[in-house]
């Protein structure tokens, strides 16, 4: 497959992300991107703010705002701080778009045609006094669960149980916390999930490539069997709910779910794409358009999964229409901040934009690849930080690069030497380095996220191994071609780290690359290992970049632990 489609789980509009949000699907979605790209393939890799439903909405009252403006505020500083984490997206796109509600309406409707929705009478808590429905979280109250306090509709944050509306003890309106509530009848659209349990199962079956983790999920739910879905709600911000421009009758009021419509998203953000650029967004997602060509894997957390699974491949089956479907869906566990959860609501741990008010993004993108919630949990730490940013970027690669080319600018006026024949010492790198390069290039291919930061590091070890052995500045004394074929050996693999190191740590990667004249962006290396540490020519003037990567000092993990908490 040289066409390779990516997306990553579409942030919800209400307010810039935490680093759970990004090691979970944004950041491993781009490492992974990057990597393609470099290995010559046709990558196209979307996202989109997800911007309906009640978050957005309550979001936008609690902010002042109307939620036009707000979602179109939000939208644009989720996407300049996305930037500054270098997230190379093709197109970052809006679940608000024209493009998704007319394809949105398309699916309800050739659902319906194929007997997949229907109309069903519901009984909803209504406001009196905001002469309004109530739906998810517009509505909280005292847990039948676990008696909690400050439930929301559809969820409680201490038990973690799913909640019915019209269950909560004691609820109130979030508008007006008005307790003048009764319940209602009102009509809403079903998806009839249950009548496509086994075609779903099928499916799942077929796609021999999800990991453990997605496949179980899946499993779990489809095991208990499906349960209908409403797809609509009593609100005014969302997609209407219309076929060929015309409302449905009765529901001039209602919009379709968010969780109908994000994962829709994905399509839709294709098609803003080649709207605004010119490309053919059909070629990625219809299979009668040649998207069967397309190998198409999803980045996500794993309370997504279920949607990904079931929900969203529901909509897609029952369209009965030849769409791609996700082949390996890779989803994450929990970032967790001392003991707890990162959380938006209640702006617990670092989010993005104050991340990069402390450090460099690729101290971030490093340590949340080495130290991924991939296959269980992970806890984020200061000293575990500290660790990450001072001896694997600092002390490994930034001490190599710099210095051997501070060396070459003091012994060879900073021009790459000529002369000397290649050694044992050489050969046996090469060697390594091409078994290294094999085993990185696998883990990058499997999105074994750990596995490639470890490969990657070891690549970096070999640098400083090797010159600890050749030493440089004893042979420059006695011998001074050796020392050049030293030299020039070592400068090369800067440029080879430039090169295998971009998907994770762009930023470093780019001016390593242009401190030894390599091209950007970068090619993927072969395994012709020899060749691939003769490339950088004897006569190239290169020079030390400035410092690659700054330490963490105990100040600092002082200064940032009275700012965001967390001790040891
Ligand atoms: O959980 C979330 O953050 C959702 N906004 C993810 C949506 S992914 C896709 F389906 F749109
Ligand atoms: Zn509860």
């Amino acid at each position: 497959m040289s066409r390779i489609l990516i997306t990553s789980a579409l942030p919800y509009i209400n307010g810039i992300k935490h680093l759970g949000n990004l090691a979970g699907s944004m950041l491993p979605a781009d490492v992974y991107a990057r990597f393609q790209r470099s290995r010559g393939r046709e990558v196209l890799f979307v996202c989109a703010t997800d911007e309906h439903g009640t978050p957005a909405e309550l979001a936008a009252a609690a902010a002042g705002q109307d939620v036009v403006t707000y979602c179109r505020e939000q939208h644009d500083l989720q996407r300049t701080v996305a930037e500054g984490f270098g997230l190379s997206w093709d197109w970052f796109g809006r679940s608000s778009s024209p493009q998704n509600a007319r394809l949105t309406q398309h699916f309800a409707g050739v659902l319906e045609d194929n007997g997949y929705i229907e109309e069903r009478t519901d009984r909803l808590v209504y406001s009196i006094d905001d002469a309004r429905f109530l739906p998810d979280r517009y509505i909280e109250g005292t847990c039948p669960i676990c008696g909690s306090p400050g439930a929301r509709g559809d969820q409680c944050d201490s038990c973690n149980s799913l909640l019915d509306p019209i269950d909560l003890i004691d609820p109130v309106s979030v508008i007006s916390r008005s307790r003048n509530l009764e319940v209602r009848e009102t009509r809403h659209l079903y998806l009839l999930q249950s009548r496509l349990q086994e075609q779903i199962r099928a499916w799942v079956d077929s796609r021999p490539e999800f990991p453990a983790l997605a496949r179980s999920i899946a499993n779990k739910h489809l095991d208990e069997g499906l349960i209908d879905r409403g797809i609509t709600r009593d609100l005014v911000w969302g997609v209407p709910v219309a076929r060929d421009g015309k409302p449905r009758a009765g529901f001039e009021n209602k919009v379709f779910y968010v969780w109908f419509d994000a994962p829709i998203e994905y399509v839709a953000a294709t098609e803003e794409w080649a709207d605004a650029l010119g490309g053919d967004w059909r070629r990625w997602w219809r299979t009668d358009a040649g998207a069967d060509d397309v190998r198409y894997v999803e980045f996500m957390g794993k309370d997504n999964v279920a949607f990904h699974t079931v929900s969203f491949p529901a909509t897609i089956l029952g369209s009965g229409e030849p769409w791609k479907t996700v082949d390996l869906l890779k989803a994450f566990n929990w970032l967790n901040w001392y003991g707890g959860k990162f959380s938006t609501s209640q702006q617990r741990g670092v989010f993005m934009d104050t991340a990069l008010e402390i450090l460099p993004p690729d101290a971030w993108r490093w340590y949340l690849t080495a130290n991924s919630p991939e296959h269980s949990d992970s806890a984020f730490t200061w000293e575990q930080l500290t660790a990450a940013v001072n001896r694997d970027l600092a002390d490994v690669l930034g001490n190599f690069v710099n210095r051997i080319l501070k060396f070459n600018e003091t012994r060879f006026g900073g021009v790459v030497p000529e002369g000397g024949e290649t050694g044992p010492l050489e050969v046996a790198l090469q060697a390594q380095v091409a078994a290294r390069i094999g085993d990185l290039t696998d883990q990058f291919e499997a999105i074994e996220v750990r596995k490639s930061a470890q490969a990657l590091r070891a690549l970096w070890v070999l640098g400083n191994e090797y010159l600890q052995e050749a030493a440089p500045w004893t042979a420059i004394k006695t011998d001074p071609a050796r020392a050049a074929v030293i030299v020039r050996t070592a400068i090369n693999l800067v440029g080879l780290y430039a090169r295998v190191s971009a998907p994770v740590i762009p930023f470093a990667a780019e001016a390593m690359a242009a401190a030894v004249g390599e091209a950007w962006p970068p090619v993927w290396p072969t395994a012709d290992s020899p060749a691939e540490l003769a490339r950088i020519p004897a006569g190239r003037a290169v020079a030390a970049p400035p410092v690659l990567f700054r330490k963490i000092e105990e100040a600092d993990v002082a200064a940032w632990t009275a700012r965001f908490g967390g001790a040891a």
